[in-house]
């Protein structure tokens, strides 16, 4: 009879209850017999599904606020915390940064240096997951460190076939840590948390809580590849593909795809042994997959050179993902090493990481001067009101990646830096970055100093921009901006009397709020 009830107990059970659940059918079971022996078998029925519904809706009252007391075991309440398709809540939780896993491709040979760059945006301490992968083991005086992700040397490669003519065979190693990311996680206690693969090279940044943000708008349990093109129209055009996520701007792979990536690879790859890279051998295989690339334009694989100014001062309106080649470009702030000035991008990253390098354009109507910020990096002054249309164009302060200074291999807009001496815009570069604790509502404060470099004189006798020393931007960090529609910030100038002084005020622009310029 005990059995029977039980059994027709379960039955009767939302579908919401795991089978596992015996704690909860035993408990009703039992206390539902012993209370009265001599009921009919139809009374008995009745009274179980009225005390298994009276136990439900407790439990369902329970899970609806986790924090009331209750006289039942937490026991009993696990299994209600199962959803209508056999979702848990933990998967119902928005990705985070413990849900990726990093692949770093680096050499031997490089990472004594590279390694600083990975610290610039590595947390350390558990915070992160992932691995640096490098063809031969290093130095332990160069490898060990807490402030680095584990080191890991990929596997013997040399069965395999390389074809490309002056191309490094390294490529094939880089292109199976995809493989290898799997099978290092295969059955551990870690794979669990695992939703996305995400790869870069030893000299590429991440912003990771921006990351975190770009990956969380997609299903990590469907197939996704993604990442962005380069920026030089040649390359994607002939060598690689508009359809290839570049690796050293980094690119995201769902786990789900990974693994099945993963299955496939080595046999994948032994097809495209004349291909040049590791991302693209990634491509391939992508391709015959049928998965094709969810370009975020936030991630940049930057195949560019000189000063990367013009591109950081009108960054799409994306939050940026990574910066790659840093050994290549020009350090990002000028008079700074390469690295440092890398570290001191972090410092308005850790404030506001959403608006890091995003514009907002604005007019000082007393003096004509049209002021472009770039939040956390620079703000540009320049003569007369530029229109916002030109002002949403990254400026020519950088060489295409075939050194030809050439602006149809760019594959987006550009503009040159000015188009007379007068409209030579004045640059003012970050030099502190804080967050007011004595005011109410928490602001940034970002201070830029003017950058004393070659500028032409000029006879339209408009103010000069050189007589401002110092700027300040005051800005309240908005971490959800993304989860609107993007739109431009607006700037204001704000009054100050002190001389050689500009403060801005950065924020969401009002409903009906335009750039506007005068003619007059
Ligand atoms: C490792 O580095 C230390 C310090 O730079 C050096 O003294 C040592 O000889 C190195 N060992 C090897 C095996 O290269
Ligand atoms: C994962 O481990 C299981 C059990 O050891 C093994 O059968 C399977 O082939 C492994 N899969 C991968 C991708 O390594
Ligand atoms: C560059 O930095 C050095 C050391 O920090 C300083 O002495 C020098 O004046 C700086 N140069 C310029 C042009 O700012
Ligand atoms: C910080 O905020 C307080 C209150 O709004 C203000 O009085 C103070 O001037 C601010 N500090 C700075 C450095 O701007």
């Amino acid at each position: 009879m005990g059995e029977n009830n039980n059994h027709h107990h379960k039955e009767q059970k939302p579908l919401t209850y795991d089978k596992s659940n015996k704690p909860f059918s035993s408990s009703s079971s039992s206390s539902s017999s012993s209370t009265i022996p001599s009921c009919s078998f139809t009374a008995m029925i009745v009274l179980l599904i009225f005390v298994s519904y009276l136990l439900y809706s407790f439990s369902f009252i329970s899970f609806l606020n986790p924090y009331s007391p209750s006289k039942f075991p937490n026991t009993l309440l696990v299994p209600v915390i199962r959803l209508g398709s056999g979702q848990k809540l933990e998967e119902l939780q928005q990705t985070e940064l413990k849900h990726v896993v990093f692949g770093i491709a680096a050499s031997s040979d490089l990472w004594k240096h590279r390694r600083e760059y990975v610290k610039t945006w590595w947390k350390p301490h558990g915070d992160m997951n992932g691995a640096v992968w490098l063809d031969t083991p290093v130095n332990d005086s160069v490898s060990s460190s807490s402030a680095l992700p584990q080191i890991k040397i990929s596997s013997d490669t040399s069965s395999f076939k390389y074809r490309y003519r002056n191309g490094h065979r390294s490529a094939i190693r880089i292109t199976r840590i995809v493989s290898e990311t799997v099978r290092m996680l295969n059955g551990t206690e870690a794979e669990r948390n695992v939703r996305w693969v995400v790869m870069g090279d030893d000299d590429t940044v991440f912003f990771t809580e921006n990351l975190v943000r770009v990956l969380r708008k997609y299903d990590h349990k469907q197939f996704y590849y993604i990442g962005a093109p380069s920026e030089s129209h040649l390359q994607n055009l002939h060598q690689f593909s508009y359809g290839m996520a570049y690796g050293g701007g980094g690119f995201a792979i769902s786990y789900p795809l990974a693994k099945v990536l993963e299955k496939m690879q080595d046999r994948c790859i032994e097809r495209y042994a004349d291909l040049y890279g590791s991302d693209d051998r990634v491509h391939a295989c992508m391709a015959e997959l049928g998965v094709p690339l969810t370009k975020e334009v936030g991630f940049h694989q930057m195949d560019v050179y000189g000063d990367l100014l013009g591109l950081l001062s009108v960054h799409p309106q994306v939050p940026i993902v990574s910066i790659h080649h840093l050994d290549v470009v020009e350090p990002i702030f000028p008079n700074k090493s390469r690295v440092n000035a890398v570290k001191k991008l972090m410092i308005p990253a850790k404030l506001d990481s959403a608006s890091l390098v995003q514009q907002s354009v604005c007019y000082d109507t007393s003096r004509q001067w049209t002021m472009s910020i770039s939040w956390g990096y620079t703000v540009q002054i320049t003569r007369t009101y530029m229109p916002a249309r030109m002002m949403e164009m990254p400026t020519r302060t950088f060489n295409d990646w075939h050194k030809r200074y050439d602006f149809t291999n760019v594959a987006f807009n550009t503009r040159p830096i000015t188009y007379t001496d007068c409209q030579r815009p004045r640059v003012f570069y970050l030099s502190r970055a804080f967050s007011n604790s004595s005011s109410d509502q928490k602001t940034t404060i970002t201070e830029y100093m003017r950058h004393d470099e070659w500028y032409p004189s000029c006879d339209w006798g408009i103010a000069d921009p050189s007589d401002i020393n110092q700027i300040f931007v005051y800005k309240k960090p908005n971490p959800d901006r993304w989860n609107k529609a993007p739109r431009r910030d607006c700037c204001r100038l704000v009054p100050t009397r002190k001389k050689g002084t500009m403060v801005l005020n950065v924020a969401a622009c009002a409903n009906d709020e335009i750039l506007a310029y005068s003619d007059k």
